[in-house]
């Protein structure tokens, strides 16, 4: 792909569409991040780059891409509305219905941001994958991605998503281009750790599982950085809700069950299970043995490859 000549075409196709002010919806993520530069060079101050704090981000996610948004000379509006997606989610367990009730609020809350605004437009950071696994034509719906799944018929505001045929090494080496510093974050996807809870994600399980995530991160990270293998693709926890009995000092425990998950990819379409070292998973799982207490009493990891599983557990 040449680079150059698509951010040249990019920016072209954006400048001569957007009339007036478009909103985009940043995330932080390498895809998101990618757009709302590419809009930023095409209509610069009237682009206004939206994140919205969904409840279900990592630890220490808002702060991070106020830093990055800073960095790249844009203003960053923030949106918290973890009230508004914790309620939408009540009592919601199937992952399908899951993932378009948290597309619907997210585009219930871009649209009312955007009436606050008069934009008439909304960028998003859509790609490949994202609506060849939701189902078009002749494909299965493998999931429905939240800004694909989430999509009301009318909308009410242009939708535009200018990466939506690239895949995700592609949009790397953009971001590369680009010099935007998330060239090389791992993905996180857009419904967040709300995905990373099998059945109802109350802010309760959030929390752990936002804690075990952030351990598995720090120190699979480390574990690459130390040598004992390549850093992987993705790695993150799953809290399952899964009871088992444990022993917490003298006390008997009754916690949840947490999964680690590794992954080497090039574009999420197939992925190999990362071996892992033992020396590392077992830092794992002391870590959140001793940090976590007696909420979670069963730490496994996972050892499937996609096909057959996907990447995400929902
Ligand atoms: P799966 O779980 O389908 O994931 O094997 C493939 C890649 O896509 C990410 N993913 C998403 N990204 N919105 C996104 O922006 C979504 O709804 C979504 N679901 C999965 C996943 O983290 C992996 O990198």
């Amino acid at each position: 792909m040449d680079i150059e000549a698509f951010i040249e075409e990019a920016v072209a196709d954006l400048r001569s569409r957007i009339e007036g002010k478009a909103i985009v919806a940043a995330s932080g993520g390498v895809d998101s991040t990618v757009v709302a530069c590419l809009a930023h060079r095409a209509i610069g101050d009237r682009l206004i780059p939206i994140y919205v704090d969904t409840g279900y981000m990592r630890k220490g996610e808002g702060e991070n891409v106020k830093g990055i948004f800073k960095d790249l000379g844009i203003d960053l509006n923030y949106v918290e509305a973890s009230e508004r997606f914790y309620k939408a989610l009540e009592g919601v367990i199937e992952p399908e219905e899951k993932r378009k009730v948290i597309g619907g609020t997210f585009i219930d809350v871009f649209t009312d941001a955007a009436g606050e605004t008069d934009a008439e437009h909304l960028i998003q950071g859509t790609i490949a994958p994202d609506w060849i696994e939701s189902g078009g034509g002749i494909r299965d719906t493998i999931k429905s991605h939240h800004n694909v799944g989430g999509l009301p018929d009318e909308l009410g505001l242009d939708l535009i998503e200018p990466i939506r045929d690239l895949y995700k090494d592609e949009v790397r080496e953009v971001a590369k281009f680009l010099e935007i510093p998330v060239h090389d974050r791992q993905p996180f996807p857009g419904p967040g750790l709300a995905i990373r809870i099998l059945g109802e994600a109350t802010p309760d399980r959030t929390r752990i599982v936002r804690e075990a995530c952030h351990i598995a991160e720090e120190e699979i990270l480390k574990g690459a950085q130390e040598g004992y293998y390549e850093e992987p693709w993705q790695y993150f926890a799953v809290l399952l809700p899964v009871r088992s009995v444990g022993v917490h000092g003298d006390l008997r425990a009754y916690g949840y069950t947490i999964v680690v998950r590794a992954v080497y990819s090039l574009d999420g379409m197939t992925a190999a299970y990362c071996p892992i070292d033992h020396k590392v998973l077992d830092r794992i799982s002391r870590r959140i043995s001793n940090e976590m207490g007696e909420e979670v009493t069963r730490i496994v990891y996972d050892i499937t490859n996609k096909p057959p599983s996907t990447i995400e557990w929902e």
